[in-house]
């Protein structure tokens, strides 16, 4: 096939810098490195709201009032006991299975099991938006532990959203510091503007199929290693790294070789991603606090020479690899856990979308034949088919 290049008229390959819809949810400004969340800036979130309030945010516009927060919360808590017939299904997976595989097939399955999944009334929406919130983490968790032939733990309703997400996949209580680690992480990933991930839930939803069906494209598009699956190799990078001693002579052969950093790059943000530089402070501390530096020394270690060789700045992958880790975490949850956060983003998006929707239908520049004669096939010689 001959290249597509970017000489087409109109051609703009990955609609980089296109705007596909307008948005009331999520300000991200590239130039200055400024992200807000329905004008609260990312960093007054992250220090002062939890998860739970910030899904409120994303989904009305305005934060909660105290009662308003207590009636959600209590909502999302009522809502995180998944059907046992999908644990059941669940176990029948094969092992090992790819984590993120495993969530988009539980999750499409999950619909399966709602009663209102084909509803995308406004107010249909909304109840399967928090049902979708409120479970994720106990599929992500219960599926984790039939990984491990352990039992599957549930929710305890006492605990916060992160608490009882770390709660279920351990059965222990957790150490409010992990507890809050978490829940500030899943602030910083619960949404992000027009990234491939919510343009493809966007596009789903655009034909009017259900908000399962486009989550479900949701996860499988953040799965790629290009976006939300760059958390998981960003660990594998650091474990192939594996001393202080060894980041020179990696980067060295991983530029020779014109590898990718993974976690480093972003198509919007070109001087820094206000997200790593939060997660980068919080490493630090969940890494001395559970005695495992190693993994911030070698994330900072990457981050500076990844810098002076290449001027490439990590995004929000980076640093949240070491701090997940030294919380005791598997990488294979790293994207997982990305997508407990981004479903309220993504859901907040689809509301958008139903509310005011025009299919999404763009066009290709065609480079391939011009019209010609159709041969039979017995005709056909080897020489003129491709
Ligand atoms: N490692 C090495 N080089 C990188 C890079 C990375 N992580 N990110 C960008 N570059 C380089 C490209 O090689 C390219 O150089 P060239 O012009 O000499 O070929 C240039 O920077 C522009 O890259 P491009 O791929 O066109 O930018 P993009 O806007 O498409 O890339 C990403 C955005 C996120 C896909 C890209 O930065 C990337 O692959 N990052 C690693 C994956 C990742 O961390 N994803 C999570 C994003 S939150």
């Amino acid at each position: 096939m001959p290249q597509v290049t970017p000489e087409i008229p109109g051609l703009v390959r990955g609609l980089e810098g296109i705007i596909a819809a307008p948005t009331a949810i999520c300000d991200l400004d590239g130039v200055n490195g400024r992200l807000a969340y329905c004008g609260y800036d990312i960093e007054d979130l992250a220090r002062h709201s939890t998860f739970e309030e910030v899904v409120y945010l994303l989904w009305n516009g305005e934060l909660p009032t105290r009662e308003q927060l207590g009636t959600h919360q209590r909502a999302l808590v009522a809502a995180r006991a998944i059907p046992e017939p999908l644990i059941a299904a669940m176990r029948l997976y094969p092992k090992p299975a790819v984590s993120m595989a495993a969530l988009r097939a539980a999750v499409a399955q999950l619909g399966l099991y709602d009663t209102e999944a084909e509803d995308v009334s406004a107010e249909a929406q909304r109840r399967i938006a928090l049902r979708l919130t409120a479970q994720m983490p106990t599929i992500v968790a219960a599926y984790q532990r039939i990984q491990l032939d352990q039992p599957v733990i549930p929710p305890r309703p006492d605990l916060g959203h992160a608490a009882n997400f770390l709660y279920m996949l351990t059965g222990e209580e957790p150490d409010p510091r992990d507890s809050r680690a978490l829940d500030t992480t899943l602030i910083l990933y619960a949404e992000h503007e027009m990234n491939a991930s919510s343009f493809a839930a966007r596009v789903a939803a655009s034909t009017l199929s259900d908000v399962y069906s486009a989550v479900t494209a949701g996860i499988a598009t953040i799965k790629g290693p290009l976006h939300g699956g760059a958390g998981e190799a960003v660990m594998r990078t650091l474990e192939e790294i594996g001393s202080i001693d060894n980041l020179e002579p990696f980067v060295m052969q991983a530029l020779a070789a014109k590898r990718r950093f993974m976690g480093f790059g972003h198509r919007v943000y070109k001087s820094g991603d206000p997200r790593a530089r939060i997660l980068m402070s919080m490493a630090e501390e969940v890494c001395a606090r559970h005695g495992d530096e190693k993994w911030y020394r070698l994330s900072r270690g990457l981050h500076e020479i990844v810098y002076r060789e290449k001027r490439l700045l990590p995004n929000v992958d980076f640093y949240s690899a070491a701090l997940l880790r030294a919380m005791g975490i598997p990488m294979e949850l790293n994207v997982p856990i990305i997508t407990i956060a981004r479903i309220a983003g993504w859901t907040a998006q689809l509301f958008e979308q139903y509310a005011d929707n025009r299919l999404f239908r763009p066009r290709a520049a065609y480079i391939g034949h011009g019209r010609r004669e159709y041969t039979p096939l017995e005709q056909r010689n080897p020489g003129n088919s491709r």
